[in-house]
């Protein structure tokens, strides 16, 4: 995939392929950069009305004087025109560039623009998606891996040039991080570990020149993380916490915290889980893979931003030595926990990572978590669920989402809920019954998280797809990033 920015006139540039949008009265936007003979030719086969059906419908034709193939592509009313039908009409090019063996394209961006769609976001989203649907996992099949080298030259005015590259600056950043997310996410979990998760942060450390550091059980030990450990127990594989830290922004700026769930195979300990479609657990640290993902982007871009990443990492086995319903443990913060299902385990090693978090007296602390089945249940797999002590952080939040499209949605966190967590025998339990799951979970990692402004974004639902299609999304890399982007202007 290679992208490379041109401002000459489109006729002057030589490719095997362009694509020229037309808009719903079957015109052909750019017609004023075309040659007539050009013009002339597409005009006879688009009244042929084989360019029929949506916004995004294909024709591939071939054999202009002027170009090899021309890619058709409807826009619909071009002043309705929206991110999403440019997401659509993107994904519908790939896809028919994928086929073709020439792969040599010229893309002028101001035929995507209108009042709502800047030049700058057109190429943001335009690069974004080509490289989001090129990916490919990168699976342990043993037949030939498929690599697509399509080289895509994006064409504007030399006016708006600035704005082109600024948006495929981001939009590659963004989505070269969604991909280290979903590689990581997709991996097995005898591949993907906590060791694993931990390497992949030195390597972005050094790749980036950030400091990474990874404690090991004794370290954790050491701290008091009461709670992380005790879901380690059950496990032969050795527990991190993982540090990664970028420091570009001013000496005296407070940092914004990152904190990843980063169980690499979720079996539910001793309260197991049924067995149905239990692979998909080792999505279980798709938070852990979104906030290295962020973090690759904020190196990609070197965000002059202060932002820290935690990532409690570890895995949720069944064992003789695995902790029991009804076992107490203390948190690294003091407070006691009585451990009523060992399947919410994923609170369990956040709340300790949120404790761990207040020595760099952060500015922010975003946790992000593939945390309750029920977010799934009250949101489906559109929003990620959003919680958070502060309200201006909250909207702040839920902009970058709408921005990036890339969507979370509110719930509460109201004081009501926490009586739901009351234990008889110690501080709370770590579970508060099956009405209002996400949001019991929210709060009890709230009790960790007072002394900040703090997040918690709950990705049961969005961060990987299920079925035939399996996979990891990338999600919410697109959400932060546009977060941080915005937070560092
Ligand atoms: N990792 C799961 C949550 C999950 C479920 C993510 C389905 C993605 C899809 C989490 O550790 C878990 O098991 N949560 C329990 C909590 C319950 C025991 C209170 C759940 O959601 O069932
Ligand atoms: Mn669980
Ligand atoms: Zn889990």
């Amino acid at each position: 995939m290679k992208f490379n920015i041109k401002t000459d006139s489109i006729m002057d540039i030589s490719a095997d392929i362009i694509i020229i949008a037309v808009n719903d009265k079957n015109q052909i936007i750019n017609k004023s950069k075309l040659k007539p003979s050009c013009t002339t030719y597409l005009s006879n086969i688009i009244s042929s009305k084989d360019l029929l059906g949506d916004v995004g419908s294909i024709l591939l034709v071939h054999g202009s004087k002027d170009f090899e193939r021309i890619i058709l592509v409807r826009t619909g009313d071009i002043n309705t025109f929206s991110y999403k039908k440019l997401i659509k009409i993107t994904q519908n090019v790939v896809r028919t560039l994928k086929n073709l063996k020439s792969k040599n394209v010229i893309l002028p961006i101001e035929q995507f623009i209108n009042n709502q769609i800047s030049i700058q976001n057109a190429s943001e989203f335009i690069v974004r998606e080509v490289i989001n649907s090129t990916y490919e996992i990168n699976s342990l099949k043993t037949k030939e891996k498929v690599i697509h080298n399509i080289n895509i030259c994006l064409q504007c005015e030399s006016s708006n040039s600035n704005y082109v590259k600024l948006g495929h600056k981001h939009g590659e950043a963004v989505a070269l991080g969604a991909n280290l997310t979903k590689d990581l996410g997709n991996l097995p979990p005898n591949i993907c570990t906590p060791t694993y998760l931990a390497n992949t942060a030195k390597k972005i450390a050094k790749q980036f020149k950030m400091q990474a550091k990874i404690l090991d059980q004794k370290q954790i030990e050491k701290l008091k993380m009461g709670s992380f450990l005790s879901v380690a127990k059950g496990s032969r594989e050795a527990p991190k916490f993982i540090v990664l830290e970028h420091n570009k922004g001013k000496k005296n700026q407070k940092p914004i915290v990152l904190v990843g769930k980063g169980i690499t195979f979720d079996a539910g300990g001793i309260s197991l889980k049924p067995g149905l479609n239990m692979d998909e657990m080792k999505y279980d640290m798709c938070g852990a893979a979104s906030v290295l993902g962020v973090m690759h982007t904020v190196g990609l871009l070197n965000l002059p931003l202060n932002v820290v990443c935690l990532i409690p990492s570890c895995e949720n086995l069944p064992d003789g030595m695995a902790v029991k319903p009804a076992d107490i443990v203390t948190s690294m913060s003091g407070q006691t926990i009585e451990i009523l299902n060992t399947d919410a385990e994923g609170r369990l090693i956040l709340c300790d990572a949120l404790t761990y978090a207040e020595r760099y007296k952060p500015e922010i602390v975003i946790d992000v978590a593939t945390l309750t089945g029920a977010c799934v249940i009250a949101l489906g797999n559109y929003a990620t669920g959003l919680f958070s002590n502060d309200k201006s952080l909250s909207d702040e939040l839920e902009e970058s989402g709408i921005k990036s499209l890339d969507k979370a949605w509110p719930l509460p966190l109201w004081d009501e809920y926490q009586g739901l967590l009351d234990s008889n025998f110690a501080d709370m339990a770590n579970i508060g019954g099956r009405a209002g799951g996400s949001i019991t979970a929210a709060c009890f990692l709230s009790r960790f998280a007072k002394k900040y402004n703090w997040a918690h974004l709950d990705i049961a639902g969005t961060a990987n797809t299920s079925g035939k299609s399996k996979g990891a999304t990338g999600r919410p890399v697109p959400m932060l990033s546009q977060f941080l982007i915005d937070r560092a202007v």
